[in-house]
């Protein structure tokens, strides 16, 4: 059985004063032990969010990291690193790390094979741009990305990765993809997975991201293929994150 997951990605969002406050009343409104919730704060509130959720059920990751172990690369972030202060996950290969970072799905891939290194888990992130959508090329880019980044990569490891499918045009817009758009691709995905996972394809949970809200997060969330969500703008309010969580 695969795991229901609801991500938020802060961005980069709130003061420290803000931030701990939206942890402590995610942590506090949570009733549920049934939907991995994980959050996704700037590097800044990493330590202060892993002690934040110690006794709960939940768990926290990077947005980025960097793709060596250590080095001379001034700002950057190591997954060695982030494992020691006790991230799980780690957000690769977002839209806008590919759109203002230039990065691509063979950095992205390195990134991968780093965090796994690190026992990390990658919450990798795919989707295609508008243009894209509307001359029908999102399944031949989606597929190429999913190709690219998860080249190399054994059985195992790619059971360890959460695939977040983030179309780029409804990321931040207030569009949403429809339940069936969302759902097809995901089914898209899970099929592509299982040319290397077979019958496991299944135990791998694929999130959908995109102006997910309280009120389109019940519908999204009961597609067969949709195993949680990756928020945004969202999860900067705890009601609202809690809300998406509990919609499950
Ligand atoms: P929004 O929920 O703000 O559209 O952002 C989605 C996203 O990019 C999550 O990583």
């Amino acid at each position: 059985m695969r795991e229901k997951i609801v991500a938020g990605n802060w961005k980069m969002n709130l003061t420290k004063n803000e931030g701990l406050l939206l942890i402590d009343s995610v942590v506090n409104g949570l009733n549920t032990a049934d939907v991995k919730v994980i959050l996704a704060p700037p590097f800044p509130f990493i330590s202060d969010t892993v002690s934040k959720v110690e006794k709960t059920t939940i768990s926290v990751a990077a947005q980025n990291c960097h793709q060596t172990e250590s080095g001379a690369f001034t700002g950057e972030v190591s997954a060695v690193s982030l494992q020691s202060f006790g991230c799980d996950y780690c957000i690769v290969g977002h839209s806008e790390r590919r759109q203002y970072f230039g990065e691509d799905d063979k950095l992205i891939n390195e990134k991968i094979v780093q965090l796994l290194a690190k026992n990390i888990k990658p919450i990798y992130c795919c989707g295609e741009s508008l243009e894209q959508r509307q001359s029908e090329e999102h399944f031949e880019v989606v597929g190429e990305q999913i190709q690219s980044a998860f080249s190399g990569l054994k059985r195992e490891d790619l059971l360890k990765i959460v695939v977040a499918y983030e179309p780029v045009w409804a990321i931040g817009t207030g569009e949403t993809a429809t339940p069936k758009q969302a759902q097809e691709m995901h089914a898209f995905i899970r099929e592509k997975l299982s040319q290397v996972l077979r019958d496991e394809a299944e135990n791998v949970s694929i999130l959908y991201g995109g102006s997910v809200k309280p009120d389109n997060a019940k519908e999204l969330f009961s597609q067969k293929d949709i195993d949680g969500g990756l928020i945004g703008g969202a999860s900067l309010n705890a009601t609202d994150f809690l809300a998406i969580i509990h919609s499950f």
